[in-house]
């Protein structure tokens, strides 16, 4: 079986909910505490081995491109002045050279769409996907970490799901799973639904935004016609793959938080700062500050 080396990062998008903020600022660059959204992803992929990371960008993306490369008038200065620490932070961000590939796409015609623009950089092996504007804080490794280490137990797909409430799965993707109530980790899929109504609901595993993928669903996203709001849906492409291979859901430890909405984003940045190692019990009592104020 050959191993999960390579990621894809869709960055196209418009970003449309979370305007004005991403007019002039790409939305996988918003701030969430002390980083862009982005980096915490391309930090959670780095854990589980990803060697390669090809970032599907658009028009007005550049600050993508040059946050990953070295910044070498400011680490110059940043030496003069012997600040260390936020220097190597600052290095830390850069990828590896040769680790990045970017490449356009023309038109936001659909994440599915997104993804097949980097089929060439691709090539034919597995790969991960993962939406950049969705953080997931992972307990005990990197939710894409997990994913790679059940991937290399049953290979063919993999996507990760968390269990919502019933009274809220209309809001989400969710999965069919062939048997009903699995307790492991892994449940074997037969569908997906998006936003089902709730008493229709084949379960309640909601679609996070991770994904392990066999080559093969190129050829599907390269005839596949638009679906869900005119766009070419990775859905609609994953959906076909699952009559020829295998695909599991997996239920990742951790928590996901997504920024492409105004007030979850919020939710994202309050728990980040929490979350961070040095700065989390401060940042406490500044939310709680801010609560008491009103
Ligand atoms: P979203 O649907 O959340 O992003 O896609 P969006 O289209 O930017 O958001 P809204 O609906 O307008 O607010 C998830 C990820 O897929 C990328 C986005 O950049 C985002 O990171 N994407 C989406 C593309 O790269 N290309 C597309 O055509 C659509």
């Amino acid at each position: 079986m050959k191993p999960v080396r390579k990621a894809v990062l869709p960055v196209a998008g418009f970003g449309t909910r979370v305007l004005p903020a991403t007019k002039a600022v790409p939305k996988e660059m918003l701030t969430v505490f002390d980083r862009p959204a982005l980096q915490y992803v391309v930090d959670e992929a780095r854990e589980a081995g990803i060697e390669h990371f090809v970032f599907v960008t658009g028009r007005g993306k550049q600050a993508i491109e040059d946050y990953f490369d070295k910044a070498f008038e400011l680490e110059t200065t940043l030496e003069a002045k012997k600040k260390d620490a936020i220097l190597a932070e600052v290095r830390a961000a850069a990828l590896p050279p040769g680790a990045a590939s970017f490449t356009r796409q023309q038109a936001a015609l659909g994440l599915g769409h997104a993804v097949l623009c980097a089929r060439d950089m691709i090539g034919d092996e597995p790969f991960a996907v993962l939406l950049p504007d969705v953080i997931v804080n992972g307990k005990g490794g990197s939710c894409l970490k997990q994913m790679v280490d059940a991937y290399n137990e049953v290979g063919g797909n993999i996507i990760a799901v968390d269990e919502v409430p019933q009274e809220r799965v209309n809001q989400y993707g969710v999965i069919d799973p062939v048997t009903a109530g699995d307790a492991g980790p892994l449940v074997k899929m037969k569908g997906m639904v998006e936003k089902p109504p709730i008493d229709k609901a084949p379960s309640r595993l909601k679609i996070t935004g991770r994904y392990i993928l066999q080559p093969q669903v190129f050829d599907l996203l390269a005839t596949q016609t638009p679906g869900a709001g005119g766009e070419i849906q990775l859905t609609d492409a994953m959906q076909r793959l699952m009559s020829s291979q295998d695909f599991h859901a997996f239920k990742y430890a951790g928590q996901d938080y997504d920024c492409g909405d105004k007030l979850l984003y919020l939710e994202a940045f309050a728990a980040m700062a929490l979350a961070h190692p040095e700065l989390g019990a401060k940042a406490k009592a500044v939310l709680e500050g801010v609560l008491k104020k009103g």
